[in-house]
């Protein structure tokens, strides 16, 4: 946090200029400072809200944590009703989401698109200022519906683009957003290339119509994704935007110069769209982050490197430094997330990315505005996880003192189900057969299910019944789980049954 490559200090110091800028105009008449600095109160970063928790707080408190990020805009998965009225009034600029589901009819029929409006659009206006409709999530990162819905994207943008012009509704830009993996090279930055499966039947509608109506391509893009893929290869601190200048990295093709991987990812993103003759189609960072926890092999996930990330990420956006490829042109920016989502499947990052505990509180301070000096931030406990954990790790039994036995039980019988031979073992005659086990069970299944299935991204998870360790579970001491044990001892039978 003390080192600072010379262009990040070079912000710095822009933005300090300005707020010595803002320092002078507070002598002008107090209500001209008061409008000037609440609309500057409205440009930082945006936020995802996101909602797949079952413990969050009331969109009225959130709306509320929201403002005390600093943050200029907020951006939810839906078009949530009482969330888009909490939002009324507050002067956060919206962007909602069409789900990926409805995509197809949307596409299909211009009188659902207009409903679609209708409903979630229309009774919130002009209270609440949405201004990006987002169609779809990510549609092209999901095969399993490539046949019915990645063709229908521009289609159903279109639709829906009809229907607010037919409402006379002209301030509210469209598109969807795309993952890192619409790309099939992003490295160098200029080799930056589309899949050639996306390119021609989607990409090149889609930014037709981004250039048309002067509207956004919003790409999701997670430096932390990239960087943990390759730790010893990529400096942590260029994901975090505080590289040395030794760390720089220079594009042998453009002789551009990346101080950080971010831009290095939006750049590619850029060569990608200039490759199929769309230079100028305008970028908007849809979700970035840092996740504050991780599973054990899960290098880098801490609260101290999310805080950097998102408290660096802020102070070199309020710079409006745009990208190497495009100085100083302007991109909204949304953080992920609000809140940490414990209701989300997989690997144990995918439910700490907050900013806030469910019970409110911050996981770090960080202000979205950029305007925070960063030394004024109180210090973070010092990370053990930043390089990869290299012993062997086992999935067991998390645990819990509220496990559901029905559910613990269900899930030993999916494990047990999808591996290959996973619980023979355990079952009445295998070697490690020991009746009134099912904790020891589940240990075992869990172990064995992620140890053969990791590779292709399964997660030790199982709805939070299973955990990482480092510890080898056949040296712990078991508790004697005696409840409903013939049950389930039957469902392993029936498996045993059906092979
Ligand atoms: C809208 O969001 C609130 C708060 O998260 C939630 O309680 C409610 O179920 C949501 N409504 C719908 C229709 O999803
Ligand atoms: C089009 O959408 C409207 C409104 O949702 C619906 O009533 C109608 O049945 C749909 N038409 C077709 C052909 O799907
Ligand atoms: C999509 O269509 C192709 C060609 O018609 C077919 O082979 C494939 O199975 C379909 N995929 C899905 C997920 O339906
Ligand atoms: C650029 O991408 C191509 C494949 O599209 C790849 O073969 C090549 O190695 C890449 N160039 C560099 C310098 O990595
Ligand atoms: C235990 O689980 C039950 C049912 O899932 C839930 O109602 C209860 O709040 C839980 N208790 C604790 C302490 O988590
Ligand atoms: C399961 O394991 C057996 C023995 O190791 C092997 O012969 C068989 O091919 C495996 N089946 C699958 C579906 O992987």
């Amino acid at each position: 946090m003390k080192q600072h490559p010379s262009s990040l200090l070079f912000f710095l110091q822009t933005s300090e200029m300005k707020m010595r800028v803002d320092g002078l105009l507070y002598l002008l008449p107090l209500f001209l400072s008061i409008i000037f600095s609440s609309a500057q109160g409205l440009q930082g970063l945006g936020v995802n809200y996101g909602t797949l928790g079952n413990n969050l707080p009331s969109p009225e408190q959130s709306v509320q944590l929201i403002r005390k990020l600093n943050a200029g805009s907020v951006k939810i998965n839906d078009a949530n009703a009482s969330i888009l009225s909490a939002l009324a009034g507050t002067g956060l600029r919206v962007s909602i989401m069409v789900p990926n589901q409805i995509i197809p009819s949307i596409a299909a029929n211009q009188s659902a698109a207009d409903e679609w409006v209708s409903t979630n659009v229309l009774p919130f206006l002009p209270a609440t200022r949405i201004r990006y409709l987002l169609v779809g999530n990510e549609v092209l990162s999901d095969y399993s519906i490539k046949n019915s819905t990645w063709q229908a994207i521009v289609p159903a943008i279109k639709n829906l683009h009809q229907s607010l012009k037919s409402s006379a509704i002209y301030n509210i830009k469209l598109g969807t957003t795309l993952a890192m993996d619409a790309l099939s090279d992003s490295f160098p930055p200029s080799n930056g290339t589309f899949r050639s499966d996306i390119a021609e039947p989607v990409i090149r509608p889609l930014l037709t119509y981004l250039r048309k109506t002067r509207s956004f391509f919003f790409i999701d893009a997670y430096p932390y994704n990239a960087w943990s893929t390759n730790p010893t290869n990529i400096p942590l601190d260029y994901a975090l935007f505080q590289a040395c200048p030794s760390m720089y990295f220079t594009d042998p093709v453009t002789n551009l110069v990346y101080s950080n991987l971010l831009d290095q990812m939006l750049d590619s993103v850029i060569a990608a769209m200039g490759r199929l003759g769309f230079k100028d189609v305008k970028l908007a960072v849809a979700e970035t982050g840092w996740p504050n926890w991780g599973d054990l092999d899960q290098v880098g996930a801490n609260v101290y490197n999310a805080a950097v990330y998102n408290r660096n990420l802020a102070r070199w956006m309020a710079g409006k430094p745009g990208t190497p490829a495009r100085p100083g042109v302007d991109m909204p920016i949304f953080v992920f997330a609000l809140y940490n989502e414990n209701m989300k499947p997989g690997p144990g990052t995918e439910r700490h990315w907050g900013m806030y505990y469910p019970n409110t509180k911050p996981v770090y301070q960080v202000d979205l505005s950029g305007r925070r000096q960063l030394d004024s931030y109180p210090p973070l406990l010092s990370p053990n996880n930043n390089s990869p954990y290299l012993g062997p790790i086992w999935c067991v039994f998390a645990g819990s003192k509220n496990v559901s036995w029905t559910e613990l039980r269900e899930a030993v019988q999916y494990a047990c189900g999808v591996g290959n031979g996973t619980c023979n073992a355990i079952l009445p005659g295998g070697e490690c057969y020991k009746p009134n086990r099912l904790a020891r069970d589940a240990n075992w299944a869990f172990n064995l299910y992620w140890q053969q299935f990791k590779k292709s991204g399964a997660a030790c998870y199982f709805n939070g019944l299973a955990t990482q360790t480092a510890k080898d579970p056949s040296k712990f001491p078991f508790f004697l789980f005696s409840e409903q044990f013939s049950q389930y001892r039957i469902h392993l039978n029936l498996l045993r049954a059906e092979e």
